[in-house]
């Protein structure tokens, strides 16, 4: 696959000469003993190995400038441009699992595979702790990959044949993310993308529960519409979550890198590494 618009620092236009292939980076990316080819080594290395255990966790959200995910209906294809979704699908192609919420899964049927780039499918995994997805959900398509629903122990979930149903307990009337990455754990899947909506990758972020948050800001503003993040209220602004980050450019989009493993919980080691 012919290498794409390259990431840059924010600021910095043209192509980087020094472009490696997509796929050899990829191989790379998954044994420990290889170093890492440039120019994707700078933003990807940090997913590689595990800051504060054995698990790497990436929340991420494609936003508009004025930071919506969605509009008020629920649309959002494409808040992103083509270099936005492919960061996405490299993301895709780097972890073991990609995780979304039943409200994604709903309303946008999304297959969550690695088509924008090489690269292995990651595991799917869908929270839904009621038991709400349709079996014909493309989540759940026997495709080959591996495919989970995470569910509340008291539901009655009769996914296809083939789904790995994880039940967990509720607590307050939601699933710990904690316990979700722990089970995921448990289960060999080690690298993991919170890929959405709001409701979920916020949930992670305000349990602890990430370690990189990876935000694509598309220079359009909506006005309206959901918001990127839904966090307990704080009362002033210098209480807010302040997070080392860096960026990278896109074509004519901006990614925040932002670093939250000073704020991660432990979760454990995967049965897995690879
Ligand atoms: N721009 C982007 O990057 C992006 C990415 C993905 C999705 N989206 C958009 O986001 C919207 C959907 O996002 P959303 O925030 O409404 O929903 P969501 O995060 O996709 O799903 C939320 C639902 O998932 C279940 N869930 C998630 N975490 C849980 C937990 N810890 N414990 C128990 N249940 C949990 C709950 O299901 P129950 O309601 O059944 O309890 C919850 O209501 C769509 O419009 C989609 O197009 C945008």
């Amino acid at each position: 696959m012919p290498l794409k618009p390259p990431y840059g620092p924010v600021g910095e236009a043209g192509p980087d000469t020094t472009a490696g292939s997509w796929a050899a980076f990829a191989r790379a990316f998954r044994d420990p003993v290889q170093a890492l080819p440039p120019p994707w080594a700078d933003l990807f290395a940090p997913l590689r190995t595990g800051a504060v255990d054995d698990l790497v966790v990436i929340g991420q959200i494609g936003q508009s400038l004025d930071g919506r995910i969605a509009t008020e209906t629920g649309h959002s294809h494409y808040i992103n441009g083509p270099a936005g979704i492919e960061h996405l699908h490299r993301l895709r192609a780097l972890v073991d699992a990609v995780v979304v919420g039943v409200g994604t899964a709903i309303a946008d049927d999304p297959q969550l595979t690695v088509r924008r780039c090489e690269g292995p499918h990651p595991a799917r995994v869908v929270l839904d702790p009621k038991g709400r997805l349709a079996g014909s959900a493309k989540i759940f398509a026997a495709d080959g990959v591996r495919r989970l629903v995470v569910t509340a122990a008291d539901t009655r979930c009769a996914p296809p044949a083939g789904v790995e149903i994880v039940a967990l307990p509720l607590e307050g009337g939601h699933i710990a993310p904690h316990d979700v990455l722990a089970s995921l754990a448990e289960r060999g899947l080690r690298r993991i993308l919170i890929e959405g909506g709001a409701d979920t990758v916020s949930r992670f972020l305000a349990a602890g529960c990430l370690d990189r948050l990876h935000v694509m800001v598309a220079p359009i503003i909506l006005g309206s519409g959901r918001a990127s993040f839904i966090l307990p209220p704080v009362e002033r602004a210098d209480q807010a979550l302040r997070v080392p980050m860096r960026t990278f450019r896109l074509d004519g989009e901006t990614l925040f890198d932002c670093d939250l493993s000073a704020q991660r919980v432990p979760v454990g080691r995967a049965k897995i590494s690879t």
